[in-house]
């Protein structure tokens, strides 16, 4: 019994030790810092392996087949891939892309650099470290002929600053792509997992939500042409909390 006591006593300690620990700045912007660094990694990781999927590359080369026919029809540019991470769709693009890319995460460029080395296809034009929802001062208006967010919209603070943003840096007739995952039907058990998981996974996965319903945001949002569907993508089980994927693109209005 008097383990059981001391074994107690001890844990009570080292959960008060840690408590204040991280009520120190310093101790916080350190373990910032490395989740950071974890997340890219893992991230980059993860997107590695799903690109690897034959039925995901199916996916990915029929969203990304009318990107070639859209930047000559507006006359060329370069595509903006929003929270870029380590760019892991590049393989889909056509030949002679030039490619900006955005992130909050700056740990991402060697991972992103990596996907480049194997797609010498694509040219980087520019890397920006920044907040998609505000992309003033970086990207001008109507310059972009296309831009891509896949697995953004969930992790952005307001949705309707980012989509404010893609509509105003994309040539009249530019495409925008997405691939987002999306909340379940009400009444189920994946949504009530959803709503149960939802404020712990952001914390820890840059603020990534579970529960948004990116489709109708989309779908309400002026663009021309909207061409999507709703698709379960086939990652792992233990992730059957963001299956759920809207998956599409849709035009800026020519005026
Ligand atoms: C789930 S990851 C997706 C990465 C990559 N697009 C993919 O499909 O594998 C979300 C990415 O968006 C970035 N991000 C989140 N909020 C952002 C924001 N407001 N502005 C720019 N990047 C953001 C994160 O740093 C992270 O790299």
């Amino acid at each position: 019994m008097s383990l059981v006591y001391s074994l107690l006593i001890w844990f009570f300690i080292l959960a008060l030790t840690i408590y204040f620990l991280f009520k120190l700045a310093f101790v916080q912007s350190i373990a910032k810092s490395l989740l950071k660094k974890f997340l890219a990694w893992d991230t980059s990781r993860l997107a590695k392996n799903k690109a690897q999927q034959k039925d995901i590359q199916k996916m990915n080369q029929e969203l990304f087949s009318s990107m070639e026919e859209v930047i000559e029809q507006v006359g060329g540019g370069p595509v903006l891939e929003l929270g870029a991470g380590s760019c892991a769709n590049l393989e889909h693009y056509p030949k002679g892309v030039r490619l900006m890319t955005i992130d909050l995460n700056e740990n991402f460029k060697s991972y992103l650099n990596e996907s480049l080395e194997k797609n010498k296809h694509v040219t980087l034009e520019k890397y920006l470290i920044g907040n998609v929802e505000d992309m003033s001062g970086l990207i001008a208006d109507n310059s972009c002929s296309c831009v891509v967010s896949s697995l953004l919209l969930c992790c952005v603070q307001d949705q309707t600053k980012a989509l404010n943003e893609i509509m105003r840096v994309l040539k009249p007739g530019g495409r925008f792509y997405f691939k987002e995952h999306i909340a379940a039907e009400r009444g189920t058990w994946t949504r009530y997992a959803q709503e149960t998981m939802n404020d712990t996974w952001a914390a820890l996965r840059s603020n990534c939500n579970v529960t948004r319903n990116t489709d109708k945001v989309i779908g309400s949002f002026g663009f021309k042409g909207l061409t999507a569907s709703i698709v379960y993508r086939p990652i792992p089980k233990m992730y059957f909390f963001a299956k759920k994927t809207y998956l599409g693109y849709a035009d800026k209005p020519l005026t």
